[in-house]
């Protein structure tokens, strides 16, 4: 890669070493998903170790998908879109070098200690005390890499992708630190400072809106870029875009306790978290079709363009995922779906079909332009994982909807004298098809992933830094 890149150039290398480890990273947490979905098939795959049991293997698949693959995703396209809008290069190489080296460090991290058994035990933070502080210290880096570049802008208007990225930092750095204040009793060992009922709010505060701050508000940032930008188009209002973020930012952070219907919560916090999730209805369809409809005119587009489909079937999957989310939040639906794989289903419906769906297409856009080509090497292979993807995302999904009701219903039925119709394994017996099935579409996605790298293998093969550097020169006016 080079080193001596013109001060009047963009910085991409920072962008092309995170689009790299995307792909990387999301072979090896799907990989994992798929290990993990086959040891719910097979339980001999958990090999009799304590180092490959489900247990261990779980968080590390959620943490290399969430923060490995996702999190790379949302700095690779977030240093992109915020140079080329603002029009201006990073305001450090040297921070931005540091958040990149920074975070692969943690991921190793992580991949080390989880397999370990080495876990504070509260999800999607199960990372110990000496982890948390370099992610914080990654995180604020991040922070002033971002804002400091916003702040030495060339242009008068900060693009409204920026806001929802800018918002993903600052809240993700809140959550993250409130979350994990504990008391640490060796390197690897710490205790919460929260205690019962209250540590649990805190926890899904955290847990809720990790989902609507990093899963939902970084990759709406993306989709208000990369949407416009593939369809060539400009975004159908950005009037609503504006509308769409206050609404989503203020109501997002009321819902968390969603996640604790029935529990020692207090009803009104339960009650009040039901609503804000209905009420979240609203501002995510808002966003979802400001999307969709910025492809007024060029819907001809997605008969020829893979990319193009990829970026829509997202925000169908993030419109279908935001509808799914409320009704679950209302208390009778979620004392039928809660604790089975509903939720498991309504989570990857979010995780593979917008997350990782938005992921790929905006990838696909940008990894030629950063590295000084024209567009990927085969457009065949990105319309093969398309297919992959899509099927394999509702092979998963339909499975786990028809394991969560057969199992919310089983649980729940009562003979006439009281005692339970069914016991739970006769349960666990009912969804081993569903299993098989989810197995088999999470495999689709990941050999997506495989076809992906080997496309960008072949793209990225032989780059001259310097021709690359040469299409990073920042224009002295125009558009973005
Ligand atoms: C090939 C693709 C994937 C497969 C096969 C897969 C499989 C799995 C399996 C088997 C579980 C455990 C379910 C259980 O405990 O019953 C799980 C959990 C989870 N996965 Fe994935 N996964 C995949 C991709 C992803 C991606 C891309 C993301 C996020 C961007 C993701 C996020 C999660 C989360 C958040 C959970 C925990 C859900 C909960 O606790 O409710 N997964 N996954
Ligand atoms: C309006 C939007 C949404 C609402 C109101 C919502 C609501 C819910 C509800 C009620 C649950 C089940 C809680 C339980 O019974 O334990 C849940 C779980 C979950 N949702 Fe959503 N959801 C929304 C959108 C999304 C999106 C877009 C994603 C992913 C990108 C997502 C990821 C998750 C995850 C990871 C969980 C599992 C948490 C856990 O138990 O480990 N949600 N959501």
């Amino acid at each position: 890669m080079s080193t001596a890149i013109s001060p009047t150039a963009y910085n991409y290398k920072v962008v092309r070493q995170f689009a790299i480890m995307t792909v990387v990273w999301g072979i090896l947490g799907m990989g994992m998903g798929v290990f993990i979905a086959s040891q719910l098939v097979w339980p001999e795959l958990n090999l009799g170790l304590p180092w490959t049991s489900f247990g261990r293997l779980r968080p590390l698949h959620t943490n290399l998908v969430i923060f490995a693959f996702g999190g790379c995703a949302l700095f690779s396209t977030s240093y992109y879109v915020v140079q080329r809008t603002c029009q201006t290069r990073l305001i450090s190489d040297t921070l931005a070098a540091f958040t990149f080296w920074g975070w692969q460090a943690v991921i190793v991290a992580a991949g080390i200690t989880l397999p370990l058994g080495l876990t504070s035990s509260k999800e999607y933070a199960e990372l110990e005390w000496p982890i948390d502080i370099l992610i914080a210290i990654v995180w604020v880096t991040y922070a002033v890499v971002f804002f400091g570049t916003i702040v030495k802008r060339k242009t008068k208007h900060i693009y409204v992708g920026n806001w929802f990225y800018g918002a993903f930092i600052l809240v993700t750095a809140m959550l993250h630190i409130v979350n994990n204040l504990e008391i640490p009793v060796g390197w690897f060992k710490s205790y919460s400072i929260y205690a019962g009922a209250t540590d649990a709010m805190v926890q899904w505060w955290y847990g809720h809106n990790a989902v609507g701050f990093f899963l939902t508000t970084g990759f709406l940032g993306m989709m208000y870029y990369f949407v416009p930008k593939q369809a060539e188009r400009p975004v159908y209002s950005y009037r609503l875009s504006i509308v769409h973020f206050w609404a989503l930012i203020t109501l997002y952070i009321w819902a968390g306790p969603h996640h604790l219907h029935y529990t020692a919560l207090p009803d009104w916090a339960q009650s009040l978290g039901m609503v804000m999730s209905l009420i979240l209805l609203a501002p995510s369809w808002g966003g979802m079709i400001n999307g969709m409809m910025t492809l007024s005119g060029a819907w001809h587009k997605l008969r020829t363009d893979p990319i193009l489909r990829f970026l829509v079937v997202s925000l169908a999957f993030y419109g279908m995922s935001t509808f799914e989310g409320p009704m679950m939040a209302i208390k009778t639906v979620n004392s039928l779906s809660h604790y089975t794989d509903w939720t498991i289903g309504h989570v990857h419906a979010g995780a593979l079909g917008w997350v990782a769906m938005i992921s790929i297409g905006a990838l696909y856009h940008m990894i030629p332009k950063v590295f000084g080509r024209q567009q990927m090497h085969s457009i065949g292979l990105i319309n093969a994982h398309f297919w992959l993807a899509t099927i394999g995302t509702v092979l998963y999904i339909a499975s786990m909807w028809v394991n969560g009701i057969t199992q919310g219903l089983m649980w729940r039925a009562v003979n006439a004298d009281g005692t339970l119709t069914y016991s739970f394994v006769e349960a666990l017996q009912a969804s081993h098809p569903g299993f098989m099935v989810r197995a088999l579409g999470g495999f689709f996605f990941a050999f997506g992933m495989l076809l992906m790298a080997y496309n960008t293998f072949r793209t990225v093969r032989g780059y001259v830094p310097a021709e690359a550097d040469a299409a990073a020169q920042i224009p002295a006016v125009g558009a973005h």
